[in-house]
This record gives structure tokens, sequence and C-alpha cells, in this order.
């Protein structure tokens, strides 16, 4: 029997990541995500998907340097942004730019466990610097280039927005991108593993994961909920908007789950992140409105929020482009991407499933000009 959506289908053992969809719980390598979002960073997190432990200081630090060193994306790119800022959407830059970037990195095409490991963390390290440079080239502002004083985090912010951020935003970001960086065998990650169970190399496998969390039932849907926030414009719009969308069969963005069958967790620490950004900014306008939705949605459809939905409203308030929601998740997934393409490389068969052929039989092929 057909299992549509795969929903029954175990693609795969990993040590990775881990999801109770009935009490809405998820660990990274056995570590609560509360936990992880409360006392980790994403530095930190990268390095527990990568080594399935928590690093050392000495082994943290080395991390770090590496991914400081690997923030400059490659002349070979630079030379593409302009292009990629003008004629392209924020994720067909980001899939394309790592595409290239496969052409000059300087482990080539080794395709050993060190050389992938390597890869994993250049990709980590220049997401952020392609994603700042493309906004800031796209507005026509000058390129900010990567500070090596700052965070992963705090330094994507002051290179997108052209100051450094408070520390406290820059936490903000941090946490979310810990939220944001490994969800078990989600459409992209799948995708990513597919790709590697052929061997095809680390650049391919992530460029083909950016293009499944292109859609808008995967990673689109922070940027739909934002829209959605906007359209609504005020908490007392939210039972109208949301009972005249489901009249009309349209999905609410940033709501239901394909494991989830109640809160996410993420969604729970992204709305307390939302309030909370919201009063240090002094506006909690899209706080309101989205608590608004939330229980309106509840009420009529009995869903809960999604880790897209409060994602919206924290991202905004932090001043980021609705259209860059995004490519700040696959700026996160690239965490949990690589390191699942490495658990896939390690013990790899390729993965091919079957299909249920229910087309007709028997067919007697007609020249063309009798047809
Ligand atoms: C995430 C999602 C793709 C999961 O899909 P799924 O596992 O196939 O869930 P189903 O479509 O089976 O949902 C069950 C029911 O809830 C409805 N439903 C699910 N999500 C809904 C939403 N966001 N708004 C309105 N109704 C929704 C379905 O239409 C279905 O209703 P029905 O039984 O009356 O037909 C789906 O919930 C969705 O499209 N959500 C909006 C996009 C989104 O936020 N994506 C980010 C995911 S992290």
């Amino acid at each position: 029997m057909t299992d549509k959506g795969l929903r029954q289908v175990v693609a795969a053992e990993t040590r990775i990541s881990d999801i109770d969809g009935i009490r809405g719980r998820l660990w990274y390598v056995g570590y609560e995500i509360e936990e992880l979002a409360e006392k980790s960073t994403f530095e930190e997190v990268a390095y527990l998907l990568h080594h399935l432990e928590l690093p050392t200081r000495d082994q943290l630090d080395e991390l770090n340097e590496f991914l400081v060193s690997e923030r400059e994306p490659s002349p070979f790119l630079v030379s593409l942004m302009p292009t990629l800022a003008q004629q392209t959407s924020p994720m067909s830059m980001l899939r394309t730019s790592v595409s290239a970037a496969s052409a000059y990195d300087p482990d080539g095409w080794d395709d050993s466990p060190e050389a992938n490991e390597r890869k994993a963390y250049r990709l980590i390290a220049k997401t952020p610097t392609l994603l700042a440079m493309y906004h800031r080239m796209r507005t026509a502002q000058e390129v900010v280039p990567p500070n090596p004083k700052l965070s992963h985090a705090a330094n994507f912010l002051a290179m997108l927005l052209g100051e450094e951020p408070s520390p406290e935003d820059a936490r903000t970001l941090d946490t979310t991108l810990i939220l944001y960086a490994d969800h078990t065998m989600n459409a992209s990650t799948f995708t990513a593993r597919i790709i590697a169970s052929t061997l095809a190399d680390m650049f391919s496998a992530i460029t083909g994961a950016i293009a499944a969390l292109k859609g808008p039932l995967h990673g689109g849907a922070n940027e739909e909920a934002m829209k959605m926030l906007e359209e609504v414009g005020s908490p007392e719009r939210a039972e109208a908007y949301v009972a005249d969308r489901l009249a009309r069969k349209q999905k609410i963005m940033g709501f239901g789950h394909a494991v989830y069958k109640t809160m996410d967790p993420r969604a729970r620490i992204l709305k307390r992140l939302s309030r909370e950004v919201g009063e240090r900014h002094g506006d909690l306008r899209w706080y309101e409105i989205s608590e608004a939705i939330e229980r309106a949605v509840a009420e009529q459809k009995g869903l809960h929020p999604n880790v897209d939905f409060y994602a919206a409203s924290v991202y905004h308030m932090l001043g980021i482009p609705t259209d860059l929601m995004t490519p700040i998740f696959a700026m996160a997934r690239m965490a949990g991407w690589t390191a699942h393409v490495r658990e896939q490389y390690a013990d790899n068969r390729v993965i091919r499933p079957d299909s249920e052929y229910i087309g007709p039989r028997n067919q007697r092929y007609v020249p063309i000009d009798e047809r």
C-alpha cells in the first residue's frame, strides 16, 4: 500500500535528533531543546550535531576560530553576487551560491570524512555572509565585512543591518538558530540524505536541501506567516481573518505539523522570545496579533503553531526583512543538514524507495500519424 508522504517510513537510523510528536518534545543528541535553547550557543550546537557530544572549551575555541576564518566567500562568489542580488530571490541566490561554492573549496573533490567536516563548517560559516552581502547589494548599501570579534549570530546581524546588535538581540537570534538547527527527517534533510546516498558531494546535497526548503509547505512558512500578520494588522481582526481563510479552505501558515500533534516545543520558546523582543523594542503589536491568531486557530481548527509562526514576529522585530526569513532558517539548518549528510556517508546505502504503478498496462504502441 502506498504511504503518501512516507509518514510511516523510517528512512534512516540517526543519532542526531529525535522528536516525540505526541508529547511535543525535541532532542538534539539526547539533549532537550529547551535546555539547549537556554544554555547553549549556535556554535556549540553545530559542534554537538557533528560530533554527537558537547565540546570542551578548547574544542569550541578551535571550532569558533575555524568558523571565523571561513566567513569570507571566495572571490568567485563575490563576483557573482551583484548579478544574483539583482536577478534572484534570496533562496535562489543561496541555492546558486552553495552550488557555486564547490568550485573554490580548498578541499576540492576530496570526500574523506575530514574534508567533509571542513566543507560542512565552511558552509555554516559562509551562509550568513552570503545573505548579508546579497541584502546590502540589492538595497544599494555598502557591504559590511565580517567582524571576527562577533559570534555567528551577532556578526550576521552586524553585516546585515550595518550596526552591531545589542547583546540581547544577538542572543535572541542565536536562540532561534539553535531551534532551527535540526529536525530529524524533514523534507529538506531527507533530500540532502537522498543526494548524499548516491555519493554525490556535500555541496550537491546541500544545494538540493535548500531547494526543498524553499517551498511554502516547508521553510517558506515563516515568510508567509509574517505576511499574514501584516494582513491581519491588529489583534481584533484575527478571529474574522482566520474564519474567512478556513471557510475558503486555505491553510493558515505557521500552523499544523506533520509530526507534532500538540504545540511544537520550538514554538513555545519562540512565543516567549517574540514577547521579550517586542517588550525590549517597545512594540508588542506583532506579538499581540500573533497571539490572537494562535487563539483563533486553536478555537476554530484545533491546530497549534509550529516553529515558523512566532519566528516571523521575532525576526521582524530584529529588523530582518521578510524575504530573508526562510534563508535564515537555511543558515541555521546548515548545521543539521551537513551533519546528516556526513552521517549518511558514514553508513550508506543508496536510498531508492519503490512506487505503486497505477497507470494503464498492456498498451500497444500506435505510430504517431495514426494517433
Ligand atoms: C505542515 C503541514 C504541511 C503538515 O501537513 P500534514 O501532516 O499533511 O497535515 P494534514 O494536512 O494531514 O492536516 C490535517 C488537517 O488539518 C488541516 N490543516 C493542517 N495544517 C493546516 C493549516 N496550517 N491551516 C489550516 N488547516 C490545516 C488539514 O487541511 C487537514 O484538515 P482536514 O482533515 O479537514 O482535511 C501542514 O500543517 C501545513 O501545510 N501547514 C502550513 C504550512 C506550514 O506552516 N509549514 C511549516 C511546517 S514546520
